[in-house]
């Protein structure tokens, strides 16, 4: 196949998930069929991901179908499955030009595939008919196999935001899916989803198949790197400083989206007021055009995602959970107690915001997912709510304040040694139940937290009766030297927990190595999730 490097491709863009596609699309074409689902929050990129893999993927030899899956009433939904089944088939083979019209497509491949045409003529009868939806379905998902036996192509089948198949008027979608997927064996089924709960769901329960497993792949935000990349490309002609660079990750918490938006505000602002660097002044300008302003698209996006939830929910009580998490209020007794609720009904809400892929439970902590809209419930909802004062700039000029406040608060953690960062982390224990990497513990109160610098080694300390911590940063990529040279700070001290932060990453012996003697260790993502359990800014470098 052609055209299926990654080579030119960038980190923000995702190399290790796009090659990671493009050879399963390869084996596809060698009879190599392995199903494949990408489940990530919404507006990571998802979408833009599979674009950009039907784009490298582009060949003669197999045909990409990819279907937006809305809420919407069957007949629509079938109409439209046909229509690009019938574009698509026509784009690989046909030469002449394509008129995107359902006549034009139909007429055009009456002759040419008359196996596929003559079911789609029965779909259009059994719809006319009112024929039982469930029928109809099973009739659409059938034509990638009919496809590929008229055209001995194999089909690529993108099904995005596949979890809505629920909200098209079929009963049951599932079942019927599953069992096409284990009998359409030259047709890729790629799911996405930002519905990770419902999907994963239904990818464990309903379609745990036994020939059609899907293989499972989480986007996540970009990460520090990626995330500094980006800025910097959008930000090309305008000169921007480190911190300010750093803040825009930690602000927006590397979504694509919301970094995309705010730097192409800075760029206009900074366009308007001939300015070729960013200043505090014209970032907190950009973020409140953005975020704070009626007509503000990140605004606009929160409102409708806050007010989609609530529609359907007791509203007060759900409103009033999720700012107090937002202030940092985390755990269900704490937020009982300041709503005056059992635990119990505070749980059940809670369960809500996780089955809808708001919030997630870590031990006994409940976290907001998109750190960009705990800052937006605080600063925009939260004021709007609570204040009788109508007078909109001051309300403005209050919104403008608590940014640089925030930004205040970063630059100073930013400065700190990452060392002295942990420290402060470690002090705020209190004794509660964590969950993090899918491990357990508790994270106990120490009587004492110390830095001990030993031969240009700092080891940090946490001390406590029968739960020691020891934690060593490495600043540098992990070899297995590197472990070794930890062990051998670290041997006399038994029953002590041993902690390394792989600030720069590890190699994989190395891991296994400090599998092997039981030291943790700790990512950046691990201790950014910490930092923002415990309300302090994302290490960002
Ligand atoms: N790797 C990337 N590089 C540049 N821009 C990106 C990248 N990923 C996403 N974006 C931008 O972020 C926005 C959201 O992307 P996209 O629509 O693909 O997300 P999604 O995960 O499919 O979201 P949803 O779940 O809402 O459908 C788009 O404007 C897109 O251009
Ligand atoms: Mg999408």
């Amino acid at each position: 196949m052609k055209n299926v490097s990654v080579a030119n491709i960038k980190r923000y863009e995702r190399p290790e998930i796009l090659s990671l596609l493009v050879k399963r699309v390869a084996g596809l074409k060698n009879k190599y069929r392995q199903n494949i689902a990408i489940l990530g929050h919404k507006s990571l990129g998802k979408t833009r991901l599979i674009f950009e893999l039907l784009q490298r993927s582009k060949c003669s030899e197999i045909i990409p179908i990819y279907i937006n899956v809305e809420p919407m009433p069957i007949n629509k939904f079938a109409k439209n499955f046909i229509g690009v089944i019938l574009y698509q088939y026509l784009f690989i083979e046909d030469t002449g030009e394509i008129v995107d019209e359902f006549d034009f497509l139909f007429n055009r491949c009456k002759e040419k595939i008359p196996k596929t045409i003559n079911v789609i003529k029965q779909i259009e009868s059994a719809i006319k008919n009112k024929t039982s939806t469930y029928e109809i379905f099973s009739m659409v998902f059938e034509l990638p196999h009919l496809l590929y036996e008229e055209t001995k192509k194999p089909i690529l089948l993108v099904l995005d935001e596949f979890h809505n198949l629920e909200n098209i008027e079929v009963e049951n979608p599932f079942l019927e899916l599953s069992n096409k997927i284990m009998v359409q064996k030259h047709t890729m089924y790629l799911l996405l989803s930002s519905a990770i709960y419902a999907a994963e769901n239904i990818l464990s329960k309903k379609l745990s198949l036994l020939f059609g497993n899907f293989e499972t792949i989480k986007i996540q935000p970009f990460d520090n790197i990626s995330a500094v990349e980006f800025i910097k490309e959008q930000l090309d002609e305008i000169k921007i400083t480190e911190t300010l660079r750093n803040f825009l990750t930690f602000f927006t918490g590397g979504y694509p989206f919301y970094l995309e938006i705010i730097t192409e505000h800075i760029k206009s602002i900074a366009r308007d007021k001939k300015s070729d660097c960013l200043t505090e002044d014209i970032l907190v300008c950009a973020i409140e055009e953005t975020m704070y302003k009626d007509y503000g698209v990140i605004n606009q996006y929160f409102r409708n995602k806050y007010h989609e939830f609530l529609n359907t929910s007791q509203t007060n009580l759900f409103s009033g959970i999720l700012l107090l998490i937002a202030e940092g209020k985390k755990k269900t007794a704490e937020i009982a107690g300041f709503l005056g609720k059992k635990n119990h009904e505070i749980n059940r809400c809670i369960n809500r915001f996780i089955q809808n892929d708001i919030i997630t439970k870590k031990g006994v902590f409940h976290e907001i997912n998109d750190s960009l809209f705990v800052h937006w419930l605080k600063y925009v909802l939260n004021r709007q709510e609570q204040s009788f004062n109508m007078d909109i700039f001051s309300s403005a000029q209050e919104f403008k304040t608590n940014i640089n406040n925030l930004l205040y608060r970063f630059n100073i953690e930013s400065k700190k040694r990452i060392e002295q960062r942990i420290k402060e982390l470690f002090e705020t224990f209190e004794n509660d139940i964590i969950e993090i990497d899918k491990k357990r513990f508790k994270l106990s109160r120490f009587e004492k937290v110390e830095i001990n610098n030993n031969n240009g080694i700092s080891l940090i300390d946490g001390i406590h009766l029968k739960n020691n911590w020891l934690c060593c940063v490495g600043k540098e990529f992990i070899d297995e030297n590197k472990v070794g040279e930890f062990l051998a700070k670290v041997k006399n001290k038994n029953g002590s927990r041993k902690i390394l932060v792989a600030l720069e990453g590890i190699d994989a012996n190395a891991r296994l190595k400090a599998l092997e003697e039981k030291v943790w260790i700790w990512d950046q993502k691990t201790i950014n999730e910490l930092f923002s359990l415990f309300e302090k800014p994302r290490f960002v470098k």
